[in-house]
């Protein structure tokens, strides 16, 4: 599987938005995540967002690995709503594996998007994965600390497409929205 757009990249989509998204007085909001997995390879334990208060929100995943992966590719494409979702800004894949196999020659973009995230993951060890791929209650407020020196983009409504290949099959889609 190709890097279709010159090795760029990360892995969860969550945190990718906020990078597009959030700048220091953004008003940042998650609208919506969905999953979507493959019988065969993956079972949905968690997938939400949830308001504690105005100042607090989280996103959680927890999927199940019903076999062990040890090709994981994530291919992930920014869009923007106009009429109907478009495409806007990235569209690239990413080798998990590979990335924090070799984190030094990793691109410096997919690392600081990983870093987002992977205190509030199990993602961070080397493939292959089992067991269950988790982020667990990653704050909305940790991201907009995080990517406070992040250019803007425009006000609108965002989604992320994921698609998680393993061991060469799609076995997990994973959608964000976001608005700003
Ligand atoms: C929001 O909820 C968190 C966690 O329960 C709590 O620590 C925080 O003080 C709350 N903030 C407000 C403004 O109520
Ligand atoms: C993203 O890029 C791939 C490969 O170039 C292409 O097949 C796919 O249609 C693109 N997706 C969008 C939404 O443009
Ligand atoms: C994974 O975590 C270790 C220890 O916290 C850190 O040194 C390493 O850079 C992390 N790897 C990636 C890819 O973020």
């Amino acid at each position: 599987m190709a890097n279709l757009n010159g090795a760029f990249g990360i892995v969860l989509n969550i945190i990718i938005i906020c990078y597009i998204s959030t700048h220091v007085n953004s008003d940042f909001e998650f609208t919506n995540i969905e999953c979507k997995v493959s019988d065969e390879f993956c079972k949905i334990e968690t997938c939400f967002l949830k308001s504690i208060n105005r100042t607090y929100k989280y996103a959680s995943v927890k999927i199940q690995l019903l076999k062990p992966i040890n090709k994981f590719w994530a291919h992930v494409t920014f869009m923007k709503r106009l009429n109907g979702y478009k495409p806007f800004l990235y569209n690239y894949s990413v080798d998990l594996c590979k990335l924090i196999r070799n984190p030094k020659s990793a691109n410096k973009v997919a690392l600081f998007f990983f870093s987002l995230f992977s205190s509030y993951s199990n993602l961070n060890h080397s493939c292959p994965y089992s067991g269950f791929l988790i982020v667990e209650k990653l704050p909305i407020s940790h991201l907009n600390y995080k990517l406070s020196k992040v250019l803007p983009i425009p006000g609108g409504d965002y989604k992320i497409v994921s698609h998680w290949i393993m061991d060469n099959f799609r076995a997990m889609d994973l959608n964000v929205y976001f608005r700003i």
